[in-house]
Formats: structure tokens, C-alpha cells, sequence
């Protein structure tokens, strides 16, 4: 684990400051909710440190990696490319890095819209990427949203989908389909 934790780190000390910071911060709330849910923190640790690998990628090499990488890439995602830098950047570390944890692949993967396959590393990678205190103009509801996350993640996942949904309706805005499908998901465990 911690050999494949210095790969990543060295893969994120190459990315644009602003965006290392953002995975800094991102990993130090993992690791926490990590904990406060019965989970090995250093996995949480590495989902984050994962998570953003392709954000700062051009929208044009994001359409173009993910068409080498074969991956079904819908009418929103051609809108909005960087709403592949999560199946993209989990194919990196999986092809170019050597992850193989299944769970920490998937929630690269998902960290954007959700998923009904995340798992609990899954669901705290999602979770601590929007509680990363410089979003908290974006989602001001964020205390709450990390006291839910330290007690019930599946709660605190469709808290977050719900406001998300109606907030991207709300201002006009496309909402991916797998996003919707995943507030409703959670809808049904709460
Ligand atoms: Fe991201
Ligand atoms: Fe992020």
C-alpha cells in the first residue's frame, strides 16, 4: 500500500499547484471519514490522492483518452469533457500506475455523478471531495453534510446527490444521467 500511495503522490506532485492543494486537502478528509467509519484510512488516502489525476487535463485529450480507452462516451460528456476526468484518470492509475483495488478504481471512476456500485471507500472519496473547505461557497451546507458523513454515509450521499440535482436543474444546467440515477439510489437506502 504505501509503495503504490508514493507512486500516486508523485504522479499528483506533477499536477498544477492549485489542484495539489485540492488533493492535499481532499486526502486529509478521507482519511478522516476513513476512520470515523471503521475504514483502513490508508485506502481512503489513496482514493483521494487518485481521485483527480486527469482534472486538469484538456477537454480535448480527455475525449481523446477515453475514446483509445474504448469507453461508451454519452451526449453530455461530449457537452462537457471534463465529466470523464473520472473514468479517465481510473484507467491511469490502473494501466500507468498499477492500481488494482477494485474499490479504489470505481471510485475514481464515480467521483463525479455517483454510483449505486460505489462501496464505503467509494462513497468517503465522493463525499470528501465536495467537503474540501474551498468549495464551501458551492455547497454551503457542507458542515451538515460532514456530520452526516461521519455516521452515514449513504444518508450524507443522497443528501449531497438531492441538493446537487436540484441546484443543476435550478440553474439550467445538463445533469448526467448516472448522477440522477444515483440520487435515486440512495434515495431508497435512507
Ligand atoms: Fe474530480
Ligand atoms: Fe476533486
Amino acid at each position: 500500500m504505501l509503495g503504490i500511495i508514493g507512486v500516486i503522490r508523485n504522479r499528483v506532485s506533477r499536477l498544477p499547484l492549485g489542484l495539489q492543494s485540492h488533493i492535499n486537502r481532499v486526502e486529509e478528509i478521507a482519511a478522516r471519514l476513513s476512520d470515523s467509519n471503521g475504514v483502513d484510512p490508508d485506502l481512503g488516502r489513496l482514493g483521494a490522492l487518485c481521485h483527480d489525476v486527469a482534472r486538469a487535463m484538456p477537454d480535448s485529450e480527455l475525449l481523446s483518452r477515453a475514446s483509445d480507452m474504448n469507453m461508451d462516451i454519452c451526449t453530455i460528456e461530449r457537452d462537457i469533457p471534463m465529466l470523464l476526468h473520472g473514468p479517465v484518470g481510473s484507467e491511469i492509475v490502473r494501466i500507468e500506475d498499477g492500481v488494482e483495488d477494485e474499490s479504489i478504481l470505481n471510485a475514481v471512476y464515480w467521483h463525479t455523478t455517483g454510483s449505486d456500485t460505489l462501496d464505503e471507500i467509494g462513497k468517503i472519496v465522493f463525499l470528501a471531495d465536495k467537503l474540501d473547505p474551498q468549495k464551501n461557497k458551492k455547497y454551503p451546507y457542507q458542515k451538515y453534510l460532514y456530520e452526516l458523513a461521519g455516521s452515514n454515509l449513504d444518508l450524507a450521499m443522497f443528501e449531497f446527490l438531492r441538493r446537487e440535482v436540484d441546484s443543476l436543474i435550478q440553474r439550467g444546467n445538463q445533469v448526467h444521467p448516472r448522477m440522477m440515477e444515483s440520487r435515486d439510489y440512495f434515495s431508497q437506502l435512507v
